[in-house]
């Protein structure tokens, strides 16, 4: 078994690496990833395990080279921000979108049997109903959103017109150890982590009130794997969330508690193309994957915050 992980360098795509290499059987694990937004650190202890290639989605060439004869690719490699993508569109565009389409193509002309495609919950966009439903009409907000959602449809269509089995998640606010807070556009949880162990405020954007379904990213992979072998989800797409809905507030307040401090956050202006509420139905991913998160929001914060601990020393 030759499994590619596009993006196995970056904050999920590591986790994901971990997971295959904790399943039973033989499987080869070679990880595609230019380290723009991934780190090389990320696979520190198991890197004698895989095979890595610093390549570029972006370069045909490359990816086919990777891809042909692999039996599995999980797509992962991506531009993974809303406000980048808003500063920075050209760029977003080349990696979530034709990126996509090259792993596409070439897995379908490499003789690849499934691609997972790592989708995002921001598709859904600002419309009030929840929690997500994915046969809901999709109203991306950033071109982000767009770029991720033209991903999906990519995938499906490889599926129906070329036959490649092709499964697409959207992940919805994923969070865990190795996620990267040091940069503009790092993830929310992150950012409060490294506030937290500095005894810092964070700033909250907008009054907090806004809510996701922040997931711990083992959940996350756990789903992966199973995306990867359920029979009949192939043209499918399907939410990894929790299911829970949790706004900023109670978030930093909750992890104020774990860590037994006080510390009222700062507010700044709302952001541009922030979603207001966000919560997966994960109903179908339970009925036809058996996707079972196994993580709570609290646990998944601890586990975290213990990992962003032991990584400051
Ligand atoms: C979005 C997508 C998610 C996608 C992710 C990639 C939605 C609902 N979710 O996440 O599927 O994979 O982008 O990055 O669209 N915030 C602060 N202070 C900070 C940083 C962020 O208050 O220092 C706020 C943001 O304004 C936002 C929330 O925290 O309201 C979450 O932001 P972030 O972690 O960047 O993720 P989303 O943009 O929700």
């Amino acid at each position: 078994m030759r499994i590619v992980v596009t993006g196995g360098a970056g904050f999920i795509g590591s986790a994901l690496v971990r997971g295959l290499l904790g399943q039973a059987g033989a499987a080869s694990v070679v990880v595609l990833d230019n380290l723009l937004t991934g780190k090389s650190e990320n696979l520190d202890e198991v890197r004698s395990r895989i095979e890595f290639h610093d390549a570029d989605i972006r370069d045909y060439a490359a990816v086919k080279g990777l891809l042909a004869g692999a039996d599995l690719v999980y797509h992962l490699a991506a531009i993974p921000s809303v406000p980048r993508s808003i500063s920075e569109p050209e760029l977003t565009h080349q990696v979530n979108i034709n990126g996509a389409f090259n792993v596409l193509l070439a897995a379908q002309r490499g003789g690849v049997r499934r691609v997972v495609y790592a989708a995002s919950s921001s598709a859904y966009g600002d419309t009030p109903a929840l929690p997500k439903v994915e046969e809901m009409t999709p109203t991306p907000k950033s071109p982000y959103a767009v770029q991720k959602l033209v991903g999906e449809h990519y995938a499906r269509v490889f599926t129906e017109v070329y036959g490649l089995e092709t499964v697409a998640l959207r992940f919805f606010n994923v969070f865990g150890p190795r996620q990267d807070p040091s940069s503009p556009y790092s993830g929310v949880i992150s950012v409060f982590m490294a506030a937290l162990l500095d005894h810092r405020a964070p700033t909250i954007y907008g009054d907090g009130e806004q809510s996701r379904d922040f997931t711990y990213v083992d959940n996350i992979v756990e789903l992966c794997l199973k995306a990867a072998q359920a029979p009949g989800a192939s043209g499918r797409l399907y939410n990894g969330g929790v299911g829970a809905r949790i706004t900023l507030n109670e978030a930093w307040r909750t992890l104020q508690k774990i860590e037994g401090v006080e510390i009222p956050p700062l507010h700044g202006p709302p952001r541009e193309g922030d979603v207001r509420h966000s919560q997966a139905d994960i109903s179908a991913a339970r009925r036809d994957l058996g996707y079972r998160p196994a993580v709570d929001f609290e646990e998944g914060l601890r586990r975290t915050l213990e990992w962003f601990r032991q990584r400051k020393g």
